[in-house]
């Protein structure tokens, strides 16, 4: 049996399993609440997005974008991928530095990079500086000179007045955001004309991600029409040819039924399809294709299991019952209203028999997993499994209520292996300092 609407079975003890293991072993061995991720499927899901730039001929660079994700363990599967790897902070660097991951194949991000980021970037030689704006551009060449290295590499942030809402997408004449250089407003053919033949600057195109979870194409390919009326202009005036189109992440994943994403390689065809029809209309090389996909590698390859604590009836009202995490481990639902889907892991064959509400144990009404879970008859130590909580759930943890950060798993073909420890109590205080 498999679970509806989720790549998970469930053995003939009716416990539910991931990468071959029942999960309610996995909870012992390691504690609750535990991050576990198939590793396979998150090889599985690089692929299909490295395979169908190989299967269309198309040359291009996968960038895994390590805010969904970020962990040691987790970058080394990247790199065993050949994934390269967008990074927006020093610690995402740091990290990625830490697990041996090749610096050229690393792209920072950021729209308030440090003179120390950029530094150490240049410094570790990695492949590519997303410019986001002008004070980036003065801080490359201050750090440029002090280093005594030129043309850095270097792609250009644009806000292409396009946003894409999930199902919807949104045209802005005037981009409002706080990321990338606008191209209504000319501020992006300024910076062009800063970075073309600037001595510290290797300008090689153009970077553009409209959003996150989006299950359309739709909105992917304004952008690109967006861009290459920019590209046409920059032609005509300055000669200029890009070396790289880069279209971002944010292709969406299943997290409730309601949600019916594309299968990768259909993003990626359509993708192509628009850039190919504009790269022929201009008569210009195709450029090389990056895109840096997140939440679509890990998201769906990850789950959170906790322990089932109190229950609070109220009589014609809801029943709340209490998990060992929450906010702290997942803070989508209370951020975002982001909606989730579980079983209860020990009795994923038992018969539906009520209907309950998933509260988190910190001092928040908004903490709240899940809203309206039908259940079986559950208890106090049952085991809860939350869906589709691969990206944006460690990363985004939190201490508050001094809770430790949970553990993570990586599983692969019945073998599991903890690849982050939970914290401890101590490791919550190493920071204080006494006040006497
Ligand atoms: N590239 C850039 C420049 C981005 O800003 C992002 C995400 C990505 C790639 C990856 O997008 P993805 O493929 O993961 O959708 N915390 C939010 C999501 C924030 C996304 C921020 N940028 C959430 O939990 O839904």
């Amino acid at each position: 049996m498999v679970i509806e609407h989720h790549p998970f079975p469930v053995n003939d003890k009716g416990h539910l399993e991931i990468g071959g293991l029942d999960t309610v072993k996995l909870a012992e061995k390691y504690g609750t609440p535990l991050y576990v991720y198939d590793v396979s499927m998150i090889r599985k899901n690089a692929r299909s997005f490295v395979d169908t730039f190989k299967k269309l001929g198309v040359r291009a660079k996968v960038a895994y974008a390590s805010k969904a994700f970020s962990s040691i363990a987790m970058l080394q599967v990247a790199k065993q991928e050949k994934l390269c790897l967008d990074v927006v902070s020093e610690g995402e660097l740091y990290t990625a530095l830490k697990a041996d991951f090749p610096a050229e194949s690393i792209h920072l991000h950021g729209n308030n990079k440090s003179q120390e980021e950029i530094s150490m970037a240049i410094q570790n030689g990695i492949g590519c500086i997303v410019v986001d704006n002008f004070h980036d551009i003065e801080l490359i060449e201050t750090v440029s000179k002090q280093l005594g290295k030129k043309d850095i590499d270097v792609l250009m942030r644009v806000t292409p007045g396009v946003e894409s809402h999930t199902h919807e997408y949104i045209m802005t004449g005037n981009e409002d955001s706080k990321f990338g250089f606008d191209l209504q407003n000319g501020q992006a053919e300024e910076a062009f004309k800063l970075m073309q033949h600037h001595e510290a600057i290797h300008f090689k195109g153009l970077h553009c991600h409209i959003g996150s979870q989006i299950f359309e194409t739709e909105g992917f390919k304004i952008a690109a029409d967006m861009l290459f009326k920019e590209l046409a202009k920059w032609k005509d005036l300055y000669d200029y040819i890009p070396e790289v189109l880069n279209l971002g992440g944010g292709f969406g994943i299943r997290y409730t039924k309601e949600d019916n994403p594309l299968p990768y390689n259909v993003y990626v065809e359509e993708l192509i399809e628009a850039v190919k029809q504009h790269v022929e209309t201009l008569n210009i090389p195709m450029p090389e294709i990056w895109i840096e996909p997140g939440r679509s590698i890990v998201g769906n390859t990850g789950i959170t299991l906790y322990t089932i604590g109190s229950m609070k009836n109220i009589p014609g009202i809801r029943k709340y019952v209490s998990v060992d995490g929450g906010m702290t481990d997942n803070i989508r639902p209370a951020l975002y209203q982001a909606k989730y889907e579980a079983v209860i892991a020990n009795k994923a064959t038992k018969p539906i028999t009520d209907t309950v509400s998933i509260a988190g144990k910190s001092c928040e009404s908004g903490d709240m997993l899940i809203w309206d879970l039908s259940v079986p008859d559950i208890d106090h130590g049952d085991l809860l499994a939350v869906f589709s909580t691969g990206a944006y759930s460690y990363s985004m943890a939190s201490h508050y209520n001094r809770i430790p950060n949970a553990a993570v798993v990586f599983v692969e073909n019945g073998s599991d292996k903890l690849v982050v420890k939970r914290e401890t109590y101590k490791d919550v205080v190493k920071n204080d300092l006494t006040y006497e």
